[in-house]
This record gives C-alpha cells, structure tokens and sequence, in this order.
C-alpha cells in the first residue's frame, strides 16, 4: 500500500484532539479542542471535569478531523490513541472511543504512549530528522532526557527528581497571581524583565547525574516573594519572571549539551509544552552554535498537547507490526 492514514485520539489530559495523517509525518488534520477556559477558575486541570467534557467533545472532534482531512472511516488503515501517561478518566475516553471504532470498522488499534508522542512531534516539523540525537523532554508531568537511539528504542539518561519544569512555571506563575497555565505568561513577562535582577538558585545536583530537581527553586521564589512583602519591598513581576526562568533555562540547555556530548549527538531536539518557551530555544540556539550542535523543535501547537505527534508515534508502532487489542486498558503513569 503506497499510503497509510492514521486516525490518531489524544485525551490524557486538558486537550481533547484527534488528527488524521498520512505515512507518520504529513498532518491532514489535528483539531485541539482546549479545556482551559474550564479548569482556569480552579487553578489547575480538574481530572473529573476532564472526563466529562472529553465525553461531551469526542464525537464531533472525530467528525471535524475526518472532514477536514476529507476522509472517511472507510480510508483508515490504523487508530492510534493514548494509553498513558495521563489522568486515568480522561485515557479511557480516548481508548473507549478508538476500541469502539477499531471494533466497529474492523481497523487495527495502536495504543501509544503520550511522552513517545512529544519526542515524534519533532518528526512532523523536521521532514528530514532522523534518530540518533538527544531530547529533552519537558512538559507539565515530564523532564526527561534521553537518548533517542533509533524509532522506539531510547536509553534513559535523567529525571526530575520532583517537580517537572513546566509545573514549576504553573506554581511560580500562580504565586504570582499571574493564572493558569503560567508557562506562556511568564515566557511574555520575562522578555521584558531583568534576568539578573534575583539570583535564584540554579540546581544541578551532583556533577554526573542527568537528573534534574525543580522544587528547591520554587520554594526560593515562594522564600523571595514572602520575605519582599514583610520587608515592604516593591516586587517587580516581570524581574521575578524572569530570573526565574533564567535559572529554569540555564539548567535545562546545560545538561541537555552535556547529555548529547555523552552521547556523542549532533542534535538536540526539545519536546513537550515548554518546549515552546522562547527563552529555552533562544539559550539552547546560542548555547547549539557555541557547542556545535544543531537544535531542532516543534512549532509551538505540536510542542503542548494534540493528536498529530501520536498518529507519528502509530505509524511508526503500525508499521513495525506493534498492534494493540481490544483488552487495552490505561496506564496512568505509564513510563517510556
Ligand atoms: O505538553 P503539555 O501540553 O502537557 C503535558 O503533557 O504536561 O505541557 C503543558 C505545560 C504547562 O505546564 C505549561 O505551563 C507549559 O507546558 N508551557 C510553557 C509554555 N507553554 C506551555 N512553559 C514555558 N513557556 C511556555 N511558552
Ligand atoms: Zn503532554
């Protein structure tokens, strides 16, 4: 068969998606329906309100991807969808719907993995990547560094030891008051604060480990904030910002170029919702040229949640034979 369409479902989180693509990297569709607006007022993604709101959406997200790709159920060869990682309610919305049509129209299901998805988002923008090179991971539940070895096959090389960067942001911004999700707010008030106004500790635990820690540095601006106030001290909000994000960035670039040395890479590729933070690209760009090594991302829509980077993740699992069944279940905290 010259091509194979992938339906693709994505509901592990705040983002009801479902895209269609042909042959793993050219996109057809990727409809992202957020929940934002809904989980604001709560300051976080409330996982009962997920499951239902991905219930009332999924049907007429499937439709509007079919149309938009002007297909039909008929021309698809693979449903992928995501198992895990992710809120366990909001999974099994997705998997329900995938087995129901997989049953239905007797099409093969391919379950994926959501931290598999954010790597492959950087095959659907760089046509021409291929493995081995370096990713660094980093959305609201993961910081990961790994080295992608080749399709599917990864060697772990560090964690987060507690918060993942992108929580950090969303707890700094509400500390702020600045509102949820914090990561894209502070990247805007950072571009125009000072980033050495504070000096927030940057953590990079012993010299040897790839592991990350982000709570330290919470806690420092939450000590900042706290102490500022008692001593009637003006807090300027984008200095915060921006210091903070700075000791964030710092860190992340820094073990990301020591990971691809390590692994003798020549490129980094960075993944996941924070992925889209300007200030990341622009250090590892600066810090890529310096060290030699070629720095590839997403656009910003494939860095946070959509369905696109899990029909990538299918094709590729579909065509080595990688085929799920109808007794998949999620797996909410599910590991790469
Ligand atoms: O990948 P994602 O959509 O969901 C997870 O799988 O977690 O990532 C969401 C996270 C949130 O923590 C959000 O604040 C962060 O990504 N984020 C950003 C930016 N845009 C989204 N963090 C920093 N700068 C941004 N521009
Ligand atoms: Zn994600």
């Amino acid at each position: 068969k010259d091509n194979i369409i992938t339906l693709a479902i994505e509901t592990s989180c705040d983002e009801t998606s479902v895209s269609v693509v042909k042959n793993g990297r050219e996109v057809l569709s990727n409809i992202i329906s957020s929940q934002i607006e809904v989980h604001k007022k709560f300051g976080g993604v409330v996982p009962e309100i997920a499951s239902r709101k991905h219930i009332e959406n999924i049907n007429s997200i499937i439709k509007n991807a079919l149309d938009e790709a002007r297909v039909t159920l008929d021309d698809i060869d693979n449903i992928g969808v995501t198992y895990g990682p992710g809120l366990v309610g909001a999974l099994l919305v997705g998997i329900s719907s995938a087995k129901a049509l997989s049953f239905g129209k007797n099409i093969p299901l391919v379950p994926v993995n959501h931290i598999e998805g954010h790597i492959y988002a950087n095959f659907i923008e760089h046509k021409d990547l291929e493995p081995p090179f370096t990713c660094l991971i980093v959305s609201g539940g993961h910081t990961h560094l790994v080295n992608v070895k080749d399709y599917g096959e990864y060697e772990f090389l560090g964690r987060t030891r507690d918060d993942a960067a992108g929580e950090a942001f969303d707890k700094v911004a509400r500390a702020l008051g600045l509102g949820y999700p914090g990561g894209p707010i502070i990247d805007n008030l950072a571009k125009i604060g000072n980033k050495d106004a504070i000096e927030f500790p940057r953590v990079y635990l012993d010299e040897d480990t790839f592991d990350f820690s982000f709570s330290g540095l919470k806690s420092a601006v939450l000590n900042y904030l706290n102490s500022s106030k008692q001593k009637g001290i003006e807090i300027v909000v984008e200095d915060v910002a921006a210091s903070f994000q700075q000791a964030v960035i710092e860190v992340l670039v820094e073990k990301a170029i020591k990971a691809s040395k390590k692994s003798g890479n020549h490129i980094i590729a960075i993944a996941g919702g924070v992925a889209a933070n300007e200030g990341l690209r622009n250090l590892m760009e600066l810090r890529g040229e310096e060290e030699g090594i070629e720095i590839k991302y997403p656009s910003k829509i494939l860095c946070t949640d959509n369905a696109a980077m899990i029909g990538c993740v299918a094709y590729y699992n579909y065509v080595k034979g990688k085929i799920g069944d109808l007794d998949l279940n999620a797996v909410p905290n599910l590991k790469l």
